[in-house]
């Protein structure tokens, strides 16, 4: 296939790969870390009970469940992404009333439509997102409604970038930041730009509302919180692409991160997401 037909593969490719392996086995940890954006994504989806919710990008389904329980009628996750998805339909314990399809978001037709689509993070990957988000908008219902949480720029996570210097001070090569708009995690950095793909996508009345705070890397010590740095995420995704000394990296973050440790050793580091919101 290719890679017009298929732009999303090399994604597909990465979330089937040790990356979604390595989100699924830490799937409790990270979801501790990114519950603030459960909360934040559900309060402005406005759930007010009974609804069909598309979550996309919904990998082991924590945002999926959450909407269950805060009342929707029905939820479909769709996710490229099979290890991932593997562990949704663990956690969804035969719960009819959720549901996990293993599907590229941008072309996949549902067999019915939704009221409101919800993702935490889970949207900012697609090779084409205004097409993926016209795509999207066919699936809802009139009067539907959509709300994700993206991040903004590197520069406002201290999460992601206190680690990327502190791998990056071991090399001689400086910051290679992304091509804006590109796809991965900072592909929405932009709130115009995102406001107005999805207005060109056919949603209306679009807004990007700033969520800025503290979340806390998973681990009850810093050599933990460390090792999760390093494991996954930006670090991570560097650590291979120069093949660094995994261990060597790990050391030098735990030494950063110790700066920024709490008296009960977890380290809280600032975050800036947009919560984004449209309607159909
Ligand atoms: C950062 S993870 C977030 C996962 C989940 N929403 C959460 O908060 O735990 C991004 C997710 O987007 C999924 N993804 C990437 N491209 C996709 C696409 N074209 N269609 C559906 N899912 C996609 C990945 O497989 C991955 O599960």
């Amino acid at each position: 296939m290719s890679a017009t037909q298929d732009d999303n593969a090399a994604q597909r490719e990465y979330w089937n790969g040790k990356a979604g392996e390595n989100w699924a086995r830490e799937a409790e940890r990270l979801d501790g870390m990114l519950a603030p954006f459960i909360t934040a994504v559900l309060g402005a989806a406005g759930l007010e009970g009974g609804e069909r919710v598309l979550d996309v990008g919904c990998g082991s389904g924590a945002l999926s469940l959450a909407a269950l329980r805060a009342g929707a009628g029905q939820v479909t996750g769709v996710d490229v992404s099979a290890p991932m998805l593997a562990l949704g339909r663990q956690r969804a314990d035969g719960e009819t009333q959720v549901q996990f399809v293993e599907a590229d978001a941008s072309k996949w037709q549902a067999d019915q439509s939704f009221d409101r689509l919800i993702s935490r993070f889970g949207v900012m990957f697609f090779a084409d997102p205004q097409a993926a988000f016209s795509n999207l908008h066919a699936q809802m219902t009139p009067g539907g409604r959509l709300a994700f949480a993206c991040w903004q720029p590197l520069d406002q996570n201290e999460w992601a970038l206190l680690p990327l210097r502190a791998a990056l001070s071991l090399t001689d090569q400086r910051l290679d930041r992304p091509e804006p708009g590109a796809p991965g995690p900072f592909a929405f950095e932009d709130p115009d730009r995102t406001v107005s793909i999805l207005e060109r996508a056919g949603w209306k009345s679009a807004e990007a509302k700033p969520w800025v705070g503290q979340i806390a890397l998973p681990g009850e010590s810093v050599s933990e919180a460390a090792a999760f740095a390093t494991k996954m995420g930006p670090t991570a995704r560097l650590i291979a692409e120069l093949e660094m000394d995994a261990n060597r990296v790990r050391e030098t973050v735990e030494a950063r991160l110790a700066e920024k440790a709490s008296a009960d050793g977890r380290v809280r580091l600032d975050a800036a997401a947009w919560i984004v919101t449209a309607d159909v």
